[in-house]
């Protein structure tokens, strides 16, 4: 199945079972939120899980994009992305836990083809606040899914304070399809978990109490990338269908080691898809989320190369990714804004090196000095470390 199949196969299921999808669109959260992008996919649904009524109803489902910077170190691996889509599906008040999990499981089986020898399952063993979640143990027990109780794995908050919950977490095995699997979710990496089922029933209060939700409800979302990899039986997120063209045209254009290419592809389409969102590169909030993103991707290149440039970008690539998250900017302002920003960081790198190159920046900076730099030349701490590394 190609990822689009993967999508529309969810819905289908979900639709079947009365369940609206709701416009999962944009990273920028609604103006009254502090946040500065969409970090999962119920985020946007945060008041209706709280009790307010959806226009849409008590079944929703939904594509939602996020945007996580915690994870930047982590770019380059096999898994981790700076932008990724969540699939989830909400009860708002409307079918219980055990419901979710015998849909997520009959999902992944039929409809994915998951076979049930290859899943494995977690769920809250209870803790000092709250006994265990023996409502998806009994659950599980009757699919015949193993099952591993853990504590604070199972256990799911945005924050700490607010929506709060026991959840119930499905594995699928990736090791070697020729061998039975080994170990368990949390013995074993191989165990890669894809959907997560919270049941979203109590409220953490700023004074540290729990309290319980009047209208408790489901909260479920499962990783598209990582779902989408497993599917289609690849050992990294890059040898998928969503990253095709970037892995196909990138490597002839700019020679980097394998992490180095990862890292240009995540960002440049994390930074296309935040273009296309409205963002535009800036010192300060989301604007500087962007700046970052594709500041990285050229400090990686001119490493080994000052003369590689965005312009050479095909075209394909930014089509590609504005199709792919739906986004109706065309290529060419998506371009500008990369070209602009790359002058831009030429320009100070340029005037980094030319202050930098004074006599009394030579030896170690102290923090007055950083100030100077930051505050009448406009160069970052970060710049200056790597400006002054050999
Ligand atoms: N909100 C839950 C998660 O992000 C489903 O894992």
């Amino acid at each position: 199945m190609n990822t689009d199949q993967i999508v529309r196969t969810f819905t289908d299921w979900f639709r079947e079972r009365g369940h609206e999808p709701v416009n999962g669109g944009t990273l920028l959260p609604s103006p009254s939120d502090p946040v500065l992008f969409t970090t999962s996919g119920m985020h946007p649904l945060t008041p209706y899980l709280e009790g307010r009524p959806h226009p849409q109803g008590r079944r929703l489902i939904s594509l939602q994009r996020c945007l996580r910077t915690t994870d930047l170190d982590e770019v380059g691996d096999r898994t981790h992305l700076t932008v990724f889509e969540m699939l989830g599906s909400w009860s708002l008040g409307d079918y219980g836990h055990s419901q979710s999990l015998r849909w997520g499981y009959e999902l992944l089986r039929g409809g994915f083809g998951i076979p049930p020898g290859r899943m494995y399952v977690t769920v809250f063993g209870g803790d000092d606040e709250v006994g265990p979640d023996i409502e998806s143990l009994d659950t599980w027990r009757e699919l015949g899914l193993p099952v591993e109780p853990t504590r604070d794995e199972n256990w799911w908050s945005h924050d700490p304070v607010g929506l709060c919950g026991p959840d119930s977490e499905i594995f699928v095995w990736t090791g070697d399809p020729g061998t039975p699997p080994q170990g368990t979710p949390t013995s074993d990496p191989r165990w890669v978990e894809v959907w997560n089922h919270v049941s979203m029933r109590y409220r953490r209060e700023s004074d540290g109490s729990l309290q319980p939700l009047q209208r408790p409800g489901i909260d479920t979302g499962m990783g598209l990338e990582r779902l989408v990899t497993v599917l289609q039986g690849h050992n990294s997120v890059y040898d998928s269908d969503l990253f095709e063209p970037w892995t196909r045209l990138l490597p002839p254009l700019w020679n980097l080691d394998e992490t180095s290419t990862r890292l240009v592809c995540d960002h440049l389409r994390s930074g296309i898809v935040v273009i296309g969102d409205g963002v535009r590169p800036s010192n300060a909030g989301r604007g500087y989320v962007l700046r970052r993103l594709i500041r990285r991707v050229l400090t990686t290149l001119w490493r080994d190369d000052p003369s590689r440039t965005l312009s050479d970008l095909p075209d394909e690539l930014l089509r590609h990714t504005l199709d792919h998250f739906r986004q109706p900017l065309g290529t060419g302002p998506v371009r500008e804004v990369l070209l602009d920003e790359e002058r831009r960081f030429d320009r100070l790198l340029e005037r980094g090196r030319r202050v930098l190159g004074r006599p009394e920046f030579n030896g170690p900076l102290s923090d007055e000095d950083y100030h100077y730099l930051h505050d009448t030349h406009g160069l970052p701490r970060e710049l200056v470390t790597t400006l002054r590394t050999p």
